[in-house]
């Protein structure tokens, strides 16, 4: 059975079609139908193992021309990529009533979003998410962007799409380390605001979750987003509750340099947002050490030493959080919780403590 998710924006709100028959939901949707033509930009790697699946939801709709490729990787949100696709863009002659397809994971997602946001002014992008971290987190609520050489995520827009297409069918070809990445999102929602749902994640174990539980829990983590969202589009305040563990994610990310998945790193991250704040003494210990656990249990390594990518630098990784473009005022800005399920914004980090914290996370 397929989900229908509201994603209540007013006139840009939108569908998020999530389960196993999506795509073929998706065929008469007036965002899908309604459009004039569409291009499809698609990760190369998906494109491979997923062609026909994707033929068939382009059937009834005219398609601009032949797939625009994306390289895979995270390399690929670059201003040079940007330019390429662009540039394949305008040679399809694609105008403002027609429609990209951003077919892949966060990383054609947030590159197709962006392609889609500048062409011409604006055209319509709709998302097919194609691992479990853009099912659960990347694929709604319009954060498109790239990289620079200074740190991740710092040149973007805000661009919702007009719909979202979560096909479980994609995840069938998605290898176990992706797959595991992508969860720590799904617990990411649970541990900023809803902690009986991290006490069902806890329940439903590591092993055998059915399709029908995965479905649940994307289910429950892309409605609890949809409340920060439509409460707060442009991060003015609490949707920057949505970046628990990324501020230290993203610092342990661009130093992995590209051996650390991001879902791995927020993993990592949230561990340490939780540990940070028991340190501060604003959560209990128990929460901390609860949290690290059932990550643990999940496949995700949360011990810096252990991660991908170590040895960390306690002063590189605090020079990255400095720069985060979440920081007002010269200040560190991070979220941290007072309990599971009870995540707030830290405003003024101290950076010389937090700079002991890390060395000692990194022993
Ligand atoms: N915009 C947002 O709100 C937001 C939120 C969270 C993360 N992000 C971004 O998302 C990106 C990470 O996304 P990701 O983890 O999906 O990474 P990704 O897009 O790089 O995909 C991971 C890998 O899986 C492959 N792949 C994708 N779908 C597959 C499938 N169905 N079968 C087999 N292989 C498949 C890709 O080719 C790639 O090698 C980061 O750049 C991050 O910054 C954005």
């Amino acid at each position: 059975m397929t989900d229908r998710i509201r994603i209540d924006l007013g006139e840009r709100g939108y569908d998020v079609l999530l389960g196993p028959g999506a795509l073929r939901a998706a065929r008469h949707h007036p965002a899908l139908s309604g459009a004039r033509r569409h291009a499809v930009l698609a990760d190369a790697n998906v494109l491979r193992l997923h062609r026909s699946r994707v033929a068939d939801v382009l059937d009834g709709p005219g398609l601009a021309g032949p797939p625009i490729e994306i390289p895979e990787g995270e390399r690929a949100k670059s201003f040079a990529t940007l330019e390429q696709v662009l540039g394949q863009m305008l040679d399809l002659e694609l105008e403002r009533g027609d429609a990209v397809l951003a077919i892949g994971g966060g990383v054609t997602g947030d590159l197709a979003g962006l392609a889609a946001a500048l062409y011409k002014r604006g055209m319509d992008v709709i998302q097919v998410p194609t691992t479990l971290l853009a099912m659960a987190d990347s694929s709604v609520g319009g954060k498109t962007a790239i990289n620079m050489p200074q740190g991740k995520n710092l040149i973007g827009t805000f661009h919702q799409p007009s719909l979202v297409i979560a096909d479980f069918g994609f995840l069938d070809t998605l290898p176990e380390r992706e797959r595991q990445a992508g969860f720590a999102e799904i617990v990411k929602a649970a541990l900023i605001g809803d902690r009986d749902f991290f006490e069902r994640l806890e329940k439903s174990g590591r092993d055998g979750l059915t399709a029908a539980q995965l479905q649940a829990h994307l289910k429950t983590a892309i409605t609890f987003k949809a409340g920060i969202v439509a409460a707060d589009e442009r991060e003015a305040g609490q949707r920057a509750l949505l970046n628990l563990g990324h501020t230290f994610g993203h610092a342990l990310e661009s130093e992995a340099g590209g051996a650390l998945l991001h879902g791995e790193a927020v993993a990592a991250g949230l561990a340490l947002a939780f540990d940070y704040s028991a340190r501060l003494g604003l959560c209990p210990e128990k929460d901390a050490a609860r949290v690290r656990a059932y990550l643990e249990l999940a496949g995700l390594r949360t011990r810096l030493p252990d991660l991908p990518g170590a040895p960390f630098s306690a002063t590189a990784m605090l020079d990255r959080m400095r720069h985060d473009k979440k920081n007002s005022g010269g200040h560190i800005r991070l979220v941290l919780a007072h309990g599971i399920g009870n995540a707030f914004i830290h405003d003024q980090a101290d950076a010389a403590d937090l700079l002991n914290f890390l060395k000692d996370q990194i022993q």
